[in-house]
């Protein structure tokens, strides 16, 4: 299940982001405070405002509690595209949540917002979340090097696209 994040859900989501297993090949620091759980809501609210980004939590259904997020950003309108990104408590891995999240996202990508395609990066050395996107049907294009700054050190990604037309596509 998911919705759109809220302040509430930042206690949830200090426990994902602050777990250096989760953030190991993401371009960014583990979160060590509520401080910065907060500094991230303001960004990310801030980029919402503006249409560049849609920012979900991700539920467990029987608690209620957000047990990661996934969101859509980098829109650009005039190509109808944008990009994935999505992290998960280290706890709830292996059980096809984020598969559940990332359909029902890319449902209301290519639906409701009629994009055409999706994109994402990946660090090659992340077989978790290569094999999550290929499970949802994205081909891998490319790969740019050095790309990001990952804890100090240049990594290259992956780059991951899907298009409407194949999401489509029955059978
Ligand atoms: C990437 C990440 C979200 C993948 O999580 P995940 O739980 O492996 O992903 P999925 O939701 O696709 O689940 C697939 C697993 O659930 C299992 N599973 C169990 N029930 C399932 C079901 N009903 N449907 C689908 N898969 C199911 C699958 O067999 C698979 O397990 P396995 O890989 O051990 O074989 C997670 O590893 C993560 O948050 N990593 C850190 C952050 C990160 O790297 N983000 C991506 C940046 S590019």
């Amino acid at each position: 299940m998911t919705r759109l994040v809220t302040e509430a859900d930042l206690p949830s989501l200090l426990v994902v982001n602050g777990d250096d297993a989760v953030t190991r090949y993401l371009p960014y620091p583990s979160w060590r405070s509520l401080e910065d759980a907060r500094n991230w809501y303001a960004r990310m609210s801030a980029l919402q405002a503006t249409g560049a980004a849609l920012q979900f939590a991700v539920l467990e259904k029987q608690s209620g509690a957000a047990i990661g997020s996934c969101l859509l950003f980098r829109h650009d309108e005039a190509s109808a595209r944008a990009e994935l990104g999505y992290v998960l408590g280290r706890a709830h891995w292996g059980q096809g949540y984020m598969q559940e999240a990332l359909r029902a996202l890319a449902a209301c990508a290519f639906g409701e917002l009629n994009l055409r395609r999706l994109e994402a990066e990946v660090d090659p050395r992340n077989p978790r979340s290569s094999l999550l996107l290929e499970r949802l049907g994205f081909a891998r294009e490319g790969r740019l090097r050095e790309r990001w700054l990952t804890k100090g050190e240049p990594a290259d990604v992956n780059v991951y696209g899907l298009l409407n037309r194949e999401w489509r596509r029955p059978g």
